[in-house]
């Protein structure tokens, strides 16, 4: 493999400082974003209000054991979107644009936490447009329109095999199935193997857990919620598995390549060079998570804001041209993707707050989402809301999500065919949600409605 560019080898020996100026805010709340249990019940909107009025850019403790000190949270929109659209103060790839601690060497998976590093969420300025720009031909609209016409026949087949039993987990049958299609038809992952990444993604949306468990138990000792080590060993597993599958696919594709994200990523160059390995498993772990995860729990999320909201539940059902907002509307309340994170390069001010130079901050984007200065009434659930799609769980500025349309699109398909064949639907017991501070990871959703033959 080249000698290319490797990010990761860099960003384990920058260092974050301590914030250099005095805090506006002396305010200290007593819940904590490091605690993952919080995140269980859905995203914790009442502690991001406590914390947008009290203090909206707050100095927050570091997770647990992590060598960097503590980051500054966002909650509000305005100052969200300032962060977002200022990249040259605002770094994505002095220690990464998504990773809100290091960790401690011992803890970490090697190949996970440098993949968490090595692809182009983590990169600024020309290497990271060069990168972007290679993947930009599949998420084009002629290229979205042509999937599209594959996705409202999946959605069909995946609505046909549980229409008639009446009931089902509609993460397992549905949701986790139609994102991981209609990626697996963009980056020409073969039909066999795409069950797969189905287990791999499970066992990913863990990986936070894991993590913190396990230093959890260095200091405490084994609790009741330690995982069992033989779940561990799994989960080690399925992570080698995952990497060895893409590092395969990626290599056959840089020596045949076909038309698809793939064997475009397998190569393409960073500064005149093919991308090293470490890349490949960066690109390859970016691209199958954030395909998937973010989709995957936006449609499952919708569901429940419609059960939990009856009145707009009817209202959409009797007028399906409400579906395009009613679709910007879940996506600002789910706001899959919880948090990113940007790292200041010079000394700067946000919101009257003084930062210095290598200050780490992080941007809760489901606090910006329901940011009252934007939003009226913001914990609504209002499908007519006019500038519903003015939230920012897509991001804004130069990272903006580049799979968007794609999501979008799946989405529209979804619900608009869900809606017309089960319109009686209703949840059928408690929903689970992953302990997970970055993404919004809903792993149960048992629905029923009236069975069709
Ligand atoms: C509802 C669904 C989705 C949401 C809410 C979402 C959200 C996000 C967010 C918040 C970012 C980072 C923005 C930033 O750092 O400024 C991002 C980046 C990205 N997303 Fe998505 N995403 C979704 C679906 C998808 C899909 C379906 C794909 C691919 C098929 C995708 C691929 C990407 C990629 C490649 C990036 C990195 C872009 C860059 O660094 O330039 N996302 N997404």
């Amino acid at each position: 493999m080249g000698s290319g560019y490797v990010l990761s080898d860099e960003v384990v020996n920058h260092k974050i400082n301590e914030p250099v100026f005095p805090k506006n805010s002396s305010y200290k709340a007593e819940k904590s974003l490091n605690d993952l249990d919080l995140f269980t019940k859905g995203q914790p909107v009442d502690f991001y209000k406590e914390l947008r009025d009290n203090a909206p850019i707050y100095f927050h403790d570091p997770m647990p054991t992590d060598p960097e000190p503590g980051y500054w949270v966002l909650t509000r929109h305005e100052d969200i979107k300032h962060v977002s659209m200022n990249p040259k103060i605002f770094s994505s790839q002095y220690a990464t644009g998504n990773l809100l601690t290091l960790g401690t060497e011992e803890n970490r998976h090697p190949k996970l936490f440098k993949s968490t590093i090595d692809h182009m969420l983590n990169l600024d300025g020309e290497m990271h447009l060069g990168l972007r720009k290679e993947h930009m031909p599949f998420f084009k609209p002629g290229y979205v329109e042509d999937l599209q016409k594959k996705v409202t026949v999946k959605v069909g087949q995946l609505l046909d095999q549980i229409a008639p039993l009446g009931e089902c987990n509609l993460v397992s049958e549905v949701s986790q199935q139609l994102p991981i299609f209609t990626l697996s038809e963009i980056l020409g992952i073969p039909e066999a193997d795409r069950q797969k990444l189905v287990t791999w993604m499970e066992f990913l949306e863990l990986a936070q857990y894991f993590a913190v468990e396990q230093i959890k138990q260095q200091n405490e000792g084994v609790t009741d919620s330690s995982p069992d080590p033989e779940m561990i060993n799994l989960f080690n597993t399925m992570v080698d598995e995952m990497f060895d599958y893409g590092k395969h696919i990626l290599l056959k594709k840089r020596k045949n390549p076909e038309n698809d994200l793939l064997s475009a990523i397998a190569n393409a160059k960073i500064e005149g060079k093919e991308l090293t390995q470490e890349f490949l498993d960066g690109s390859w772990l970016l691209i199958v998570f954030a395909g998937n995860d973010t989709t995957r729990n936006t449609m499952s999320g919708g569901i429940k804001l419609l059960h939990d909201n009856q009145d707009q539940k009817e209202l959409l059902i009797n007028n399906l041209d409400y579906l395009p907002n009613f679709i910007n509307e879940t996506v600002r309340c789910v706001s899959p993707v919880i948090h990113m994170r940007r790292t200041s390069l010079e000394e700067t001010e946000i919101n009257g707050q003084r930062i210095g130079p290598f200050e780490k901050i992080a941007l809760w984007y489901g606090a910006a989402n329901r940011d009252p200065d934007i939003f009226q009434d913001p914990d609504t659930f209002n499908i007519l809301r006019e500038n519903a799609d003015n939230h920012l769980a897509f991001g804004i500025g130069r990272h903006t999500c580049l799979g968007k349309p794609v999501a979008l699109m799946q989405l529209r398909e979804f619900y608009s065919q869900f809606l017309g064949r089960f319109p009686d639907f209703e949840m059928n017991g408690e929903w689970k949600v992953a302990p997970n501070n970055f993404v919004h990871a809903i792993q149960e959703m048992p629905i029923k409605f009236s069975p069709k033959s």
